[in-house]
């Protein structure tokens, strides 16, 4: 099942966890935070840290759990590679794992890369094979007989996602390909599928005219191109595939071949050429020693722009495969090789002001305004700079140039001052009081941020109603970010319990609201109503309590305020609840300001009691999916399909929008079948999933 993380509240933890010295009772966070940053990463394809950040935090835990071997744990990030898979596809095992690589930045990083090769190998003669590291979405492809049998993403690298219909419509992926000659039986090839930047732009602007929303960037497109449900949509997307690895290879008697018949994987990949594969040609090379890799990488990292392919690094592989099979691997990643990655790209520009945002928990982010630049495709005008100390590490002054960075397309970050064009600068005040109520801000020990605690503070209020409603919280149709703000500055809600006093007349009398708008607001506002208790305690905003620690104490409790009753020692019992997380959920529900408001909220009407139904566990097989039916259903009636929907987590809607993920059709399925065909070739993809009535029974089987 998906996680539901709030970006905002992973993104103060982050900050926090980057700029202080970690204890021991870190882990738990920590784990949770790269669990969640792997999440955006491998599966939303919407990293908002940087690589660095990430190995930081990577490099963190790993550091933890080396002093405090007893805090590993079977699941840690450490042990494995990535995250859950999505539930479009079938999922199928790798039978050799796809891994990671490590990191490296700079020539010291790689000549002590070069050195634990020579030791590891006792010193016997080497060489490098040096090649892009393209940036795009992994793909492990099984040919049998010489044809492509099966192709599968990289998920999270034991297991992937079966995608062999869509990789047939990529160009450049032979659907067969002679094997045999070489005496290959089977054969798994590994690579990297792409888009050409020419092409990509082109499509942009094709899309722009078509008034379509724009790609963001070409791994995103890459990568969610080859997840579409529609392989004829696939194969409008131009994607290329570069092939860089073999996985295995084995001959009729199901012998490995790999240190055997080839033992180079330079020459591998000059064979793959030969069989029409796409490559890495010139873009390689073989190096006998680590300075001539270095620069080889720098050469690269100089005319990154000037190449047609998005690369965000170059990887330094050891030639000889008997010599990678005798280094081996981690959990993690091969020890027989490594990533450069290359700096991110970056920009000067000058720091005009810095503003101070109050989050929902108190905490208070200073946020660089900034005089607007273009940096790898977007204008950047204000940049977070996460709290006082940062300020201070960087030495930042109001009116300073400021290096800012962006690697990838992940948020763009301050990397430091460019000190030679300092001239007339104002040291930077952090406020001593709440930009928003005054209350005086204070800096918990062991944390790095400001904050204000006055819980009747607007901007936390106003944070607060924010999240209570949005998607991973109560989930409030027609109320978002823009409506609670507007609401707010009005008059008409001043916090999370006005939400069910809204006075829908008065609304009404608002510029740019109608009938319907109101009645769907009312709708919205009554429907969640009914939400999960475990909704409800995500909403509630309690530091550190996101979906999945709300899940584990829903099933404790049978009323909310149950809860009041819990000490921190006995919820730091619970599995997955560390003391720090224990600590906040008590003194939330000791908090008599807060007992009232679940008073007032079960007076409203909100649930706050498990049901009878709610006990028995439901499947959530269809969780976050709506569903629509349409024609004459032979299998099941519409009450019981809509039934079906419910029982298994899913929601049922009344009409054919982008909303729609599934219509499920019938005999005879008319102008429902048409509209959701139309949004589907309006969108340029398969936003409207249309199904069979079998289709859909397959789905909750
Ligand atoms: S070799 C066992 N070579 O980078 C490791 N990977 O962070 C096999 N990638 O998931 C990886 N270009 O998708 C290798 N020339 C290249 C690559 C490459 C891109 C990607 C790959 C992998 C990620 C590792």
């Amino acid at each position: 099942m998906e996680k539901v993380w709030n970006d905002d509240e992973m993104q103060v933890q982050t900050d926090n966890l980057l700029y202080k010295k970690l204890v021991k009772e870190d882990v738990v966070v920590l784990r949770e935070i790269i669990n969640f940053h792997d999440w955006k990463y491998y599966l939303k394809a919407e990293p908002i840290i940087s690589d660095v950040e990430y190995d930081k935090l990577f490099k963190s835990l790993k550091e933890l759990e080396n002093s405090y071997p007893e805090l590993v744990t079977s699941d840690s990030p450490t042990q494995r590679v990535a995250q859950a898979l999505t539930k479009d596809f079938k999922t199928v095992a790798h039978t050799v794992p796809m891994l990671s690589l490590s990191n490296s930045y700079n020539a010291e990083d790689l000549n002590a890369f070069d050195e634990s090769i020579i030791k590891l190998s006792n010193r016997e003669g080497f060489s490098y094979c040096v090649e892009p590291k393209f940036d795009g979405a992994s793909i492990a492809l099984v040919y049998e007989n010489d044809r492509l049998v099966r192709a599968a993403t990289r998920g999270n690298g034991t297991e992937g996602e079966e995608i062999t219909a869509n990789a047939r419509e990529i160009k450049r992926i032979p659907h067969v390909a002679p094997f045999s000659k070489f005496g290959i039986h089977k054969i798994e090839l590994r690579g990297e599928v792409v888009i050409e930047l020419e092409t990509f732009d082109s499509m942009n602007e094709q899309r722009e005219k078509a008034g379509l929303k724009v790609f963001q960037n070409s791994r995103n497109t890459a990568s969610g191109s080859l997840r579409m449900k529609d392989p004829k949509e696939v194969a409008k997307r131009n994607l290329e595939a570069f092939i860089y690895q073999i996985g295995f290879v084995v001959d009729d008697k199901g012998n490995e071949m790999l240190g055997e018949a080839f033992t180079s994987h330079f020459q591998n990949i000059e064979m793959l050429a030969g069989l029409g594969f796409q490559v890495p040609g010139q873009e390689k090379t073989l190096s006998k020693n680590i300075e001539d890799v270095v620069g080889f990488v720098k050469g690269w990292e100089a005319k990154r722009d000037n190449y047609n392919y998005e690369i965000d690094g170059m990887v330094v592989k050891v030639d000889n495969l008997r010599l990678q099979n005798s280094l081996g691997s981690t959990a993690h990643h091969p020890r027989w090789a490594i990533a450069y990655k290359f700096k991110a790209r970056q920009a000067t520009t000058q720091l005009l002001n810095i503003e101070y945002q109050v989050g929902r928990t108190g905490a208070v982010t200073p946020v660089a305004k900034l005089d607007p630049v273009r940096l790898a495709g977007v204008t950047v005008s204000s940049v977070s700079l996460h709290n006082a100390d940062f300020i201070l590490e960087k030495d930042i002054h109001i009116g300073d140039y400021v290096k800012v960075e962006r690697a990838g397309d992940v948020i763009p970050y301050i990397a430091g001052v460019d000190l030679n064009k300092r001239k007339q600068v104002g040291e930077v005040i952090f406020p001593t009081n709440c930009p928003s109520c005054e209350a005086k801000l204070v800096r918990p020990e062991g944390e790095a941020v400001w904050r204000c605690e006055n819980v009747e503070c607007p901007a936390q209020a106003e944070e607060r109603v924010i999240h209570f409603v949005s998607k991973g919280a109560m989930d409030i149709d027609g109320m978002g970010k823009d409506i609670v703000k507007r609401f707010m500055l009005e008059g008409l809600l001043s916090n999370i319990e006005d939400i069910y006093r809204l006075d829908y007349e008065q609304i009404l009398a608002l510029e740019g609201w109608k009938y319907k708008s109101v009645e769907n607001l009312r709708q919205g506002v009554a429907d969640s109503m009914q939400q999960p208790l475990w909704r409800l305690l995500v909403g509630l905003g309690i530091r550190h309590v996101g979906s999945a620690t709300a899940k584990i104490l829903e099933k404790q409790i049978q009323r909310i305020d149950d809860l009041e009753r819990w000490t921190p020692d006995s919820l730091a019992e619970l599995e997955d609840v560390g003391p720090k997380v224990a600590e906040s959920i008590s003194s939330f529900f000791q908090n008599e300001e807060n007992q009232q408001m679940l008073k007032n909220l079960e007076q409203f009407g909100v649930k706050v009691e498990k049901t009878k139904e709610d006990n028995i566990l439901k499947s959530t097989k269809l969780e976050g999916l709506t569903f629509l039916f349409t024609g004459a259903l032979s299998k099941f009636s519409r009450d019981k399909a809509k039934e079906l929907v419910e029982e298994n987590g899913g929601k049922n809607i009344s009409g054919v929008s982008a909303k729609l993920n599934y219509l499920v059709a019938g005999e005879k399925a008319g102008s429902k079948l048409t509209k959701a065909e139309k949004i589907n070739d309006k969108a340029g993809e398969t936003l409207i999933h249309v199904i069979s009535e079998d289709d859909f029974l397959e789905m909750i089987a």
